[in-house]
């Protein structure tokens, strides 16, 4: 009789309830989540069950958890040794995506279940980040029972960062890759040449970095600084541990000043307010010399994509209808004006990619060059021109949104910021990337397919150090993340707020100097 009262109880005590989920703190909000209520695994460290093929994953974890500022054991147990969290591949009918995984947690123990690695790291993400929430009570740390199910809206969750300007260095990089695991993003965009500086070791041209490494936007005599191929190396395995893409960009045929210092042989020249701008398209060197700074790109990246920009070309192309090389291009391919130059160029570099087996990547600008739709990937980043996002999709270019309002980090956060971007006085809180879903609502669900992700970009014009890096991306970052990976079309702000603040401790461990959108006034603006 009393056995039996007892199963009943345990019944009604372990329907699965629909929370919300701002009880866990998750960020990205997973696509479904259940918790089940009154039901709890209490365990002193994540034992991990070492009887698969994943330890390099399980290993990157105990790290993330540290890197995060999480403070909590993970140890890898030996084979029919007891564990708590139990990795389960799976095939057949239970097959799932690449980047989608289920979590399950009962009183015994939690449970992964993915069919690719990519699925199991994005699994174990969201474990680290319940790991934040559970409750501590001396050394044991108490987490709600719970199921999800999860996989992401977008492939494309991207982060720019912008070293020409300002550089920063591999820590700094390096604690970005963390933190854009933490969030589950998936592209690092690595913007390392323009007008300041050069920051990528060229074997075959070693003036790029000597030279065009020089200066930065603060201090045009700055010492040289960039990375060295062995850098490079290091932080692409970084990410890649992580599950990031890095996807570099050499800016072209514009913003090439820096390189131009280094190599004024190549230089198409520029304007009074851009010298040297660009990269002379009218002779056949050019093409020889920038092909193999792709080569070496290529060697050290191994991105399927390579950013060629492509942006702002009339700031500085001038000079190009006086120039006898470009003169004598346009009579032979028939080019009518300096457009039609700029797209000829796009064509022969887009061209170059390929013989490299590499795509080329770049700004709205080359929706028009003529590059065939299953050749590049387009970024869309004028908002104020919604026609060139139209053109490119109608066009059947794969597209990724970074629209200047509200993706780009550059520009303040807040009302009362001095220091950064605005826009007819429009600027970028958090609110408006988190509406990003609905304002895109109709462009995201009417080309689907063609709306690959989401991406945010930091431009360093006004970035001279990292506090300041930190403030403008934390915890913006969050928002973009949200907005990149939920399935969900729209997001609860307050319910995300909620869920936000359980990270700021996280960043004041990590000595990340954020700002508070539900405080602003406590996070004073960094200049
Ligand atoms: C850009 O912001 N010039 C792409």
């Amino acid at each position: 009789m009393r056995l039996k009262f007892v199963f009943v109880l345990a019944i009604v005590f372990s329907v699965l309830l629909p929370i919300n989920a701002q009880d866990l703190a998750l960020i990205p909000t997973p696509h479904t989540l259940k918790v089940v209520n009154n039901q709890y695994l209490t365990i002193k460290k994540w034992k991990v069950d070492g009887s698969n093929d994943y330890h390099d994953l399980i290993e990157t974890f105990a790290l993330q958890i540290k890197a995060c500022g999480i403070d909590f054991p993970v140890e890898l147990s030996r084979r029919g040794k007891a564990s708590n969290l139990i990795l389960k591949e799976v095939s057949g009918e239970k097959q799932l995506g690449e980047a989608s995984y289920s979590l399950v947690i009962n009183p015994t123990g939690a449970t992964i279940e993915f069919s690719h690695a990519r699925g199991l790291f994005y699994g174990l993400q969201t474990l680290l980040q319940i790991t934040n929430s559970g409750s501590v009570s001396g050394n044991k740390m108490k987490i709600p029972c719970l199921e999800i199910e999860d996989h992401p809206q977008f492939e494309w969750r991207g982060l720019m960062l912008d070293e020409s300007r300002h550089f920063f260095g591999k820590q700094t990089v390096f604690q970005l890759l963390d933190w854009m695991a933490f969030y589950k993003m998936n592209r690092f965009h690595w913007h390392l040449s323009d007008e300041q500086g050069w920051r990528v070791e060229i074997k075959k041209y070693p003036k790029l970095t000597q030279v065009g490494g020089i200066g930065n936007y603060s201090d045009a005599q700055a010492p040289a600084q960039y990375y060295t191929r062995e850098q490079i190396t290091e932080i692409v395995k970084y990410a890649r541990d992580r599950f990031i893409e890095v996807i570099p960009e050499i800016d072209m045929p514009g913003h090439a000043s820096a390189a131009n210092r280094a190599y004024p042989e190549f230089s198409g020249g520029g304007s009074k307010d851009h010298p040297d701008f660009t990269f002379n398209p009218g002779t056949p060197k050019t093409y020889s010399y920038l092909t193999d700074i792709m080569r070496e790109l290529a060697h050290m990246f191994p991105s399927e994509y390579i950013h060629l920009g492509g942006d702002e070309v009339h700031y500085g192309n001038q000079q190009w209808k006086e120039n006898p090389d470009i003169l004598a291009l346009m009579e032979n391919k028939k080019l009518g004006n300096m457009r039609e130059v700029e797209n000829y160029f796009l064509r022969s570099m887009s061209d170059s990619l390929n013989t490299l087996t590499r795509k080329m990547i770049g700004w709205d600008e080359i929706v028009d060059a003529g590059i065939p739709s299953n050749n590049c990937l387009v970024m869309w980043w004028r908002h104020e021109k919604p026609g060139q996002l139209t053109k490119a999709l109608a066009n059947g270019y794969k597209t990724i949104l970074c629209p200047r309002i509200p993706l780009y980090f550059d520009f303040v956060q807040h009302e009362s910021h001095e220091s950064g971007r605005r826009w007819d006085g429009a600027f970028v809180p958090l609110d408006k990337i988190l509406a990003f879903r609905q304002d895109y609502g109709a462009v995201i669900s009417k080309y689907a397919d063609l709306v690959v992700g989401v991406q945010a970009n930091l431009w360093t014009e006004t970035v001279s150090h990292t506090g300041r890096l930190n403030y403008l991306i934390f915890p913006r970052i969050a928002g973009v993340a949200e907005i990149g990976w939920s399935t969900h079309s729209s997001v609860d702000q307050t319910g995300f707020l909620k869920r936000l603040e359980t990270n700021f401790p996280l960043y004041e461990k990590m000595n990340i100097q954020y700002f508070n959108p539900l405080s602003p006034g406590s996070t004073p603006e960094i200049k």
